[in-house]
């Protein structure tokens, strides 16, 4: 541990690094980088920090969600608005069901960098560098876009500032209102005459407003009514980006990495001797670690040993995603072998990536039941152990897109997923289908009250 540095990961085998033709070129931006403000700031990583420790104790839910992966083309303030206002509406649904404040982190001011399952891609013959998300290279299939660009790091970095930017002024600065939230909501609810059971719960959160109003509490004069704390995440897989903006932070002396407020590891970077290990060994940010079927109790044992030593709460969630016909087999051992360790961690659900399917019509989606399915054994297997279902992480916009099948209201089917399927990468639930899960999730995470101690909301 006393040996490590923000570029102690350079001495590690690692694995998902682009092929950067100019390494002079990539030095020089990193080295450029490395000189530019931090993004986030280290006192907001130990909140958050702080924050997750509540719901490892089971006294908060965390919502965590957002695009698959951001892209240059689609960075404008109607996509980030149309993805808060969402975000915000699952929130207070979710807060409802929990009776417990909601932990709102977006996959979001950040999420760039793509692990893949090959280093090339093929069509019609063509064979060609894999699209590795925005920071590194284009996803138009020419020879020339595909080819990694350091410039690129610049451009997500000026971006992630910007979405940052205008998210810190929608929390704090009156759009996140609760009763316009709501009202969002109801007006939605309106016209999906086929679900009057989300209508009953939607009712219920409107008469705690009109009951709130009655006692004199208003969001002109009650600031926790009109604003929210939001933090930002994404996968921490670029580690030559993510080193330059990782900083000693002067209060403490500890590393943070200022690039987000929570990163992850992914599950095909998450080798305990590895390059990404090694990096997110010495900073101090909360992390989550992506836990996949081929997950051995081992591993996760000798990660957890190795990431959170001192068992602080708060620093390690472990974000599950088995698919629905496989949380059953393995998320209990994890569970089990976590308890006997003693570990203190988040237990959190991924229900999109072990859920990806081929339709007939070629496209790679995600039905919306089977989505649901895996959330639901989530909370099936942590009633039955006795442990708390802490949270969701799902991929989602707020756009009208047609990328996941089903979902009552949505209704998309496999002919239709052509009409807008936008994603840069994995299939994303739409605005309709991401408020309809939190309903359903929703009555989840009431199901597994009472909880303890219920805190205050910021
Ligand atoms: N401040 C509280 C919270 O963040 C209540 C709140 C205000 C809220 N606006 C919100 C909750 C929007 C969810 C969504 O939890
Ligand atoms: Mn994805």
């Amino acid at each position: 541990m006393s040996t490590w540095t923000p570029q102690s990961w350079r001495q590690k085998p690692i694995s998902q690094v682009p092929a950067y033709p100019d390494a002079e070129k990539l030095a020089a931006v990193e080295a450029q980088l490395a000189k530019f403000p931090p993004l986030v700031f280290a006192g907001e990583g130990r909140e958050l920090k702080t924050h997750l420790g509540a719901v490892a104790r089971g006294e908060s839910f965390l919502l965590q969600g957002g695009d698959c992966a951001e892209s240059f083309a689609e960075h404008g303030a109607d996509h980030i608005r149309d993805f808060f206002r969402v975000f915000l509406q699952m929130a207070v649904v979710l807060t409802h069901g929990a009776s417990k404040p909601v932990l709102k982190v977006g996959r979001i001011a950040g999420q760039f960098a793509k692990p893949r399952s090959s280093d090339t891609e093929t069509i019609d013959g063509v064979t060609l560098q894999s699209y590795r998300g925005d920071i590194i290279n284009d996803i138009a299939f020419t020879e020339a876009a595909r080819v990694p660009d350091p410039e690129r790091l610049l451009l997500a970095y000026r971006q992630s500032a910007a979405t940052l930017n205008l998210l810190r002024a929608f929390a704090s600065g009156g759009y996140a209102d609760l009763t316009r939230v709501h009202e969002w909501t109801m007006g939605f609810m309106k016209d999906t005459s086929a679900y009057p059971r989300f209508e009953e719960l939607a009712k219920k959160i409107d008469d705690a407003i009109d009951f709130m109003r009655a006692l004199g509490l208003t969001p002109d004069n009650t600031p926790s009514l009109r604003e929210t704390k939001f933090y930002t995440s994404h996968e921490a897989l670029l580690l030559g980006y993510e080193e330059a903006l990782t900083r000693r932070d002067s209060i403490t002396g500890d590393y943070y990495a200022t690039s987000g407020h929570m990163l992850w590891i992914g599950d095909r970077t998450r080798q305990p001797d590895a390059a990404h290990v090694e990096y997110f060994s010495g900073i101090k940010n909360p992390i989550g670690i992506k836990c996949g079927p081929s997950l051995s109790t081992d591993d996760l044992l000798k990660l957890l040993d190795k990431l959170n030593p001192a068992n602080e709460a708060g620093r390690i969630t472990l974000i599950g995603r088995f698919g629905a016909e496989k949380v059953e087999e393995h998320l209990p051992r994890l569970v089990e072998a976590v308890q006997k360790a003693g570990a203190t961690v988040v237990w959190c659900s991924d229900p999109m990536h072990g859920n990806t399917v081929k339709a007939s019509s070629g496209y790679k989606t995600r039905p919306f039941d089977r989505i649901m399915s895996e959330v639901q054994s989530f909370f099936a297997v942590h009633r039955s152990l006795g442990t708390y279902a802490g949270g969701i992480h799902i991929e989602m916009t707020g756009d009208d897109v047609t990328e996941c099948t089903g979902g009552g209201v949505a209704a998309i089917t496999d002919a239709g997923l052509k009409d807008r399927y936008h994603t840069y990468c994995d299939p994303r639930l739409n605005a309709s289908q991401a408020l309809e899960l939190a309903f359903l999730v929703a009555e989840e995470v009431r199901a597994q009250r009472p909880a303890r101690a219920i805190r205050a909301a910021e």
